[in-house]
């Protein structure tokens, strides 16, 4: 079968035209070999992302429907993404996904599919509102809902403080889930009768190496004396942030409280340990959803413009028992 053949083949060779596997128009959404998929993904920033592409690339090998998967890691670099999907088209593969890096600047490109008659799957994060038209449709979380969840925890957590101190460790700058986090985040916290000060925002890129070296900076240069919350957009980040914190002597989940989005194995450990007290999820494993989607879209079936992932947050007395039923 055309999958298996093409299983072991580098993204680099496939990028370099291997164009014969692509199904095209006159094959249609479901040819008798299946569909041909180009996925440009974000990169491997992290443990998220590392679950969502093996979710994507295990669904799509154990499913029939499709006959390849050809999977680019863009390693967090729109241009990149945009390469891949000029190749796919080149290809005329049956479908494109993309879980665009940032919200800005697809207009082209997409622009370019549709013109090939080749349909868009925004997997995980979107774009602007203005380039809607240029996709099907997506399926991922909605970020926004993540930032009310944070924020409605903190306006309860800090009910008694006459001000509270925040920092913000913000992910990758113009992309959907940081500004949708932040954008939820703080329209619960201005919608109530809430005092705080947000002391500073910095973006560590949705990485750990980035959310440390913020808060060391931070640490150095101000203290946390003043700060009552860390507001991590991401597990990784966020657990870069504990170990600066616990490297200049102070205790993460006590002196400053800090809230995680993501919810991985390792941040659900961090919370056991009781190095942090929320944990907002963000469910990476929708490859199952995403197939059903692609052979959907190819076969011109009408589908929701946006579809969903059931997601859920976890206070402290929650952390232990969630933790075995994390997976990734
Ligand atoms: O787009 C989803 C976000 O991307 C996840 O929260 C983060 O960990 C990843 O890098």
């Amino acid at each position: 079968m055309l999958k298996k053949t093409l299983a072991g083949i580098a993204t680099g060779a496939l990028l370099l035209g291997a164009a014969a596997c692509g199904g095209g128009d006159d094959e249609g959404g479901g040819g008798s070999d299946g569909l041909v998929v180009g996925f440009a993904q974000v990169g491997a920033e992290s443990a998220w992302r590392t679950a969502n592409s093996d979710s994507v690339r295990d669904s799509a090998d154990a499913d029939d429907r499709i006959a390849d998967l050809q999977f680019v890691d863009a390693q967090q670099q729109q241009e990149k993404q945009i390469e891949a999907i000029r190749n796919f088209i080149t290809q005329k593969v049956d479908v494109i996904v993309l879980a665009p890096v940032v919200e800005t600047g697809w207009t082209d490109v997409l622009t370019d599919a549709e013109q090939a008659g080749i349909p868009v799957i925004l997997a995980d994060r979107g774009i602007e509102e203005a380039d809607e038209d240029l996709y099907v449709t997506r399926i991922g979380s909605d970020f926004v809902e993540e930032g009310r969840k944070a924020g409605t925890w903190t306006v309860e957590e800090f009910a008694e403080n006459e001000t509270t101190g925040i920092l913000q460790l913000e992910g990758t700058v113009g992309s959907a889930p940081a500004n949708d986090r932040e954008a939820g985040f703080f329209e619960i916290l201005d919608g109530e009768d809430f005092s705080y000060e947000l002391v500073d925002s910095q973006s560590g890129d949705f990485t750990a190496e980035g959310g440390k070296a913020v808060m060391e900076t931070f640490i150095s240069t101000h203290g946390l004396e003043d700060i009552d919350l860390l507001y991590a957009h991401n597990d990784e980040m966020g657990l870069g942030a504990i170990q600066a914190i616990e490297e200049a002597g102070y205790e993460p989940g006590t002196d400053i409280q800090i809230i995680i989005v993501d919810g991985s194995k390792a941040g659900f450990q961090a919370g056991v340990d009781g190095k942090l007290n929320y944990i907002v999820e963000c469910n990476p494993v929708f490859g199952d959803q995403l197939m059903d989607l692609v052979v959907q879209v190819a076969d011109g079936a009408d589908v929701e413009k946006f579809t969903p992932v059931v997601e859920d947050a976890f206070g402290v007395d929650e952390f232990e028992a969630e933790l075995p039923n994390r997976q990734f």
